[in-house]
């Protein structure tokens, strides 16, 4: 029997602005999987959120891509959304796209990140759930954890992991992709994900036998609805230890708070910072962008824990410094690179402060 593991997540109204969601929706959404989890479509399920996005984190024996699960998630966010609306919550509804499911949650605004496999003897399995920032977030923790043996030593001290891994990268402005092996192809695949807006780690595999390693929600929900409406707040789940990074190696990464896009109004670049669930409240200019991370057991489809991994006092030291970092940052007020350049911003005044100076301008 396999286990799937399936993180389906949307922003479907919050407080305080697109501070955080509000406890009324995750208790409607905990009653939906509690039913599912009753009728036997679930084994077992853990919501949380990372700001404004609710994250429900479900096991289950159906596979990946499976309309029931799917459809159980989309009933569920617009079920929460009615209560947002109710509450005049700001955003309801936000990140639903559709108010008819489809066969399947990819397309309609949810981001979702799935994997299935057979449990090993003992199957340690974290969720790293952000806010403020996009699925090119990833990239460069995820290239850290399964490529780089500064931060994975091992990838250089261990058998089960020498052989290296192939990461799957999506071109979300193509709509195609490709899979790369490291360490063989580390320079040509660093090309590629150092553009973090276009070039998106979806899945990471084993290479000495095609395991399936880590998957990230990759929906772009600006390109799918034609136009910018929010950042798309993705979600990784990854596998560890035996063959896999051991668990601190899976969030060393984040003990650097990286630049990521997505900040205010989803038009900045700010450090993305690690929190405790209780601290995933980004309220500083909307931000800065934060990620949360929560280590399971998945033991016969359930899950076991968690523990919430930057709760560690360890990382006070990454949280000082993405705050010195968002102090400098934010001295750039409208300044890129502070502001994300015109083409990927969220609001933009740009076309129709040229209009109105196009009389004006003249040739040189
Ligand atoms: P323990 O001896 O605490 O099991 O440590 C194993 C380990 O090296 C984890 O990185
Ligand atoms: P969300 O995608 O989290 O709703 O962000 C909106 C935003 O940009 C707030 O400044
Ligand atoms: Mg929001
Ligand atoms: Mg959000
Ligand atoms: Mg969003």
């Amino acid at each position: 029997m396999k286990t799937t593991v399936s993180i389906i997540k949307a922003d479907i109204g919050s407080v305080g602005g697109h501070a955080v969601t509000h406890q009324k929706l995750k208790d409607k959404c905990n009653e939906y999987l509690s039913n599912a989890k009753e009728e036997g479509l679930l084994t077992d399920f853990y919501i949380t959120n990372c700001g404004d996005d609710i994250d429900m984190i479900m096991t289950h024996t159906n596979g990946t891509d499976n309309e029931e699960v799917h459809k159980l998630a989309f009933d569920t966010f617009m079920a929460g959304a009615e209560v947002a609306k109710g509450l005049k919550l700001y955003g309801a509804g936000q990140d639903l796209l559709s108010d008819t499911f489809s066969g399947n949650i990819k397309g309609m605004g949810p981001g979702s990140a799935e994997m299935e496999f057979k449990e090993r003897g003992s199957d340690p399995v974290f969720a790293y759930c952000c806010d403020k920032t996009e699925p090119g977030a990833f990239n460069l923790p995820l290239f850290r954890m399964f490529a780089d043996p500064f931060n994975t030593a091992g990838l250089v001290i261990d058998p089960s992991l020498h052989g290296g891994f192939d990461f799957e990268v999506y071109d979300v402005i193509e709509n195609r992709k490709v899979v790369m092996s490291c360490p063989d192809e580390m320079y040509d695949l660093l090309a590629l994900i150092g553009s973090t807006g276009r070039y998106v780690i979806k899945r990471i595999f084993r290479r000495s036998d095609n395991e399936i390693a880590a998957a990230v929600s990759t929906d772009k929900l600006n390109l799918m609805a034609g136009k910018y409406i929010g950042k798309d707040d993705p979600v990784a789940i990854v596998r560890s230890q035996s063959g896999f990074p051991a668990g601190g190696e899976t969030s060393e990464p984040f003990a650097f708070p990286h630049l990521v896009s997505g900040w205010m109004r989803g038009s900045h670049n700010g450090p993305l910072m690690p929190v405790s669930q209780a601290d995933a409240r980004p309220v500083r200019f909307d931000g800065p962008p934060r990620v949360i991370g929560l280590g399971f057991q998945v033991s016969e489809a359930k899950l076991i824990g968690p523990v919430d991994m930057f709760a560690d006092p360890a990382f006070d030291d990454a949280r000082n410094t993405a705050t010195k970092v968002a102090n400098y940052m934010r001295r750039h007020g409208p300044f890129e690179p502070h502001r994300l350049p015109a083409d990927e911003m969220e609001y933009t005044s740009l076309p129709g402060v040229l209009e109105k100076l196009e009389d004006r301008f003249e040739d040189m």
